[in-house]
């Protein structure tokens, strides 16, 4: 059995599409009718996805963020280890590592925690989601930034989870982990302009000094800290690059990732005018 966590989220549907047939058991918090069977799980509780768990079974382990995070998945990992699973594929971040900033540090123990587990494994390092872009424009005909002017790589979900549909269903090979990327490295000012030409109205990019747009992620609800990090952090990446491009996704499924033009095109109707 395919166990999926996360199975709501945006990797998660699109890898409980591509796995229609296969022996499924998707999870989330809240009951889903998602055309699979469906398990009702918490890792804040880890038993309740522990338990769930049964010799050769394989592991789709992704969760967002939340307080203490790090610790329940890690809980999750070892009753994973103890259950006989055969594999687990989780979804980490670029640049994971123990004390780095925002979720890079958690993520990095969590790595670290499952590389010590013995339970053979494939660690999914994707550069920033396209899908953030339809929250950063909010259907507006602006959005802002503090990237500069810098090249930042994107990755539709989707391709995330074609990979790990592609290793949780090939024979368990070596345990990896697995840099992910998107095919391009543009600056946001040439987001903009395919946000425009794809979407068929003007749209700009503003970018905005560090702390300016901190301000501005406060007035919407984010947290400080978390919003100077955030602000830092791209201004950090926009300087030095999440820009590398790798062709890993390629590698392990057989096709090209998706394009940004192909994203927003496919994604239309979330980036439409508000209102
Ligand atoms: N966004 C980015 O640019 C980016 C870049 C690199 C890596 N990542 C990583 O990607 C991961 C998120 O991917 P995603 O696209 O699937 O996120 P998502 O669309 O936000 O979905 C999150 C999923 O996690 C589940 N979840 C949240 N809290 C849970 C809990 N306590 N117990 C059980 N399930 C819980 C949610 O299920 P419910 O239905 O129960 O809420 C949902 O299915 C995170 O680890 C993030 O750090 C993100």
């Amino acid at each position: 059995m395919i166990v999926i966590t996360g199975a709501t989220g945006s990797i998660g549907r699109a890898l409980v599409a591509r796995l229609h047939g296969q022996d499924v058991l998707a999870v989330s918090r809240k009951p889903a009718d998602m055309g699979v069977r469906h398990a009702v799980g918490d890792f804040t509780s880890p038993e309740t996805i522990g338990g769930l768990l049964s010799p050769g079974d394989r592991l789709f382990l992704n969760s967002s963020p939340f307080p203490g995070w790090a610790g329940r998945l890690n809980e999750v990992i070892d009753r994973a280890a103890k259950a006989g699973v055969a594999q687990i594929v989780s979804v980490s971040v670029r640049d994971a590592a123990p004390g780095a900033s925002l979720s890079a540090g958690p993520h990095g123990e969590i790595d670290e925690h499952l590389r010590a587990s013995g339970v053979p494994h494939a660690i999914l390092q994707p550069t920033g989601f396209m899908q953030n872009l339809i929250g950063d424009l909010r259907g507006g005909d602006r959005f802002h930034g503090a990237w500069g002017g810098g090249g930042m790589n994107y990755i539709d979900a989707r391709d995330i989870a074609a990979v790990a549909a592609a290793l949780l269903t090939r024979p368990v090979g070596a345990s990896e982990s697995y840099l992910l990327t998107g095919p391009e490295s543009p600056t946001h000012e040439e987001i903009a302009a395919t946000m425009t030409s794809v979407l068929g109205r003007p749209i700009a990019y503003v970018d905005l000094p560090v702390p300016e747009m901190a301000a501005r992620l406060a007035g919407q609800g984010v947290p400080e800290p978390f919003a100077t990090e955030l602000a830092t952090a791209h201004a950090t990446l926009g300087e030095t690059g999440w820009a590398e491009i790798t062709t890993t996704v390629e590698e392990v499924t057989g096709r090209p990732p998706h394009t940004l033009a192909d994203f927003l095109a496919d994604h239309a109707a979330a980036f439409a005018p508000a209102g």
